[in-house]
């Protein structure tokens, strides 16, 4: 059984290995802790048998809700985990006008969770990720959709 709660900083030596498997260009880990510093921003992590398998890192302003980070352990993935820390976020910020994030083009598995959480591409940005170089999609759904 695995719980959602607040990332802390004891938790980013685990983050930081499933950052690296999940990503060609990952965070640093001063990224996140500006991230955990920052007001605007909450950082969650699902935890299992003590350990950190994924995480989902958001900033609200304004009533945008802009989803920066999401990953999940490589030997954790297809078992519902970015579902459930994707729906925590929706359910937490019950008052966001909407929704955005970026995502590789290529990127089919997040594309198909995404969509399935209601988000939808609403625009394409060129050569937006480097390393390698790539196109995002803008992705994004309403805040008022449950
Ligand atoms: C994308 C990612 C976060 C999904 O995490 P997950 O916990 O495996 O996702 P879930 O188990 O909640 O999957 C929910 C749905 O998403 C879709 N999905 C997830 N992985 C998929 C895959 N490899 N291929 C196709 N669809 C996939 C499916 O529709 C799935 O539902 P189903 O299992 O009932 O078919 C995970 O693959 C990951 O960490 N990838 C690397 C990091 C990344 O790309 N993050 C997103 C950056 S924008």
């Amino acid at each position: 059984m695995g719980k959602i709660r607040r990332m802390k900083e004891k938790d980013l030596e685990e983050i930081m290995g499933i950052e690296r498997e999940a990503f060609s260009n990952p965070w640093s880990p001063g990224a996140f802790l500006s991230e955990l510093k920052n007001p605007f921003s909450r950082a969650l992590v699902w935890e299992e048998e003590g350990k950190a398998k994924g995480y989902i890192i958001w900033r609200s302003v304004l009533g945008e809700v802009h989803i920066i980070n999401l990953a999940v352990a490589k030997d954790s993935r297809r078992r519902g985990i970015a579902s459930r820390l994707l729906q925590r976020c929706i359910k937490s910020e019950a008052q966001a006008s909407y929704f955005v994030l970026e995502v590789r083009k290529s990127n089919r598995a997040a594309i198909e969770l995404y969509r399935k959480h209601g988000f939808r591409v609403v625009a394409e940005i060129k050569d937006y990720y480097s390393f390698p170089k790539e196109d995002a999609l803008v992705m994004a759904r309403s805040g008022r959709r449950g």
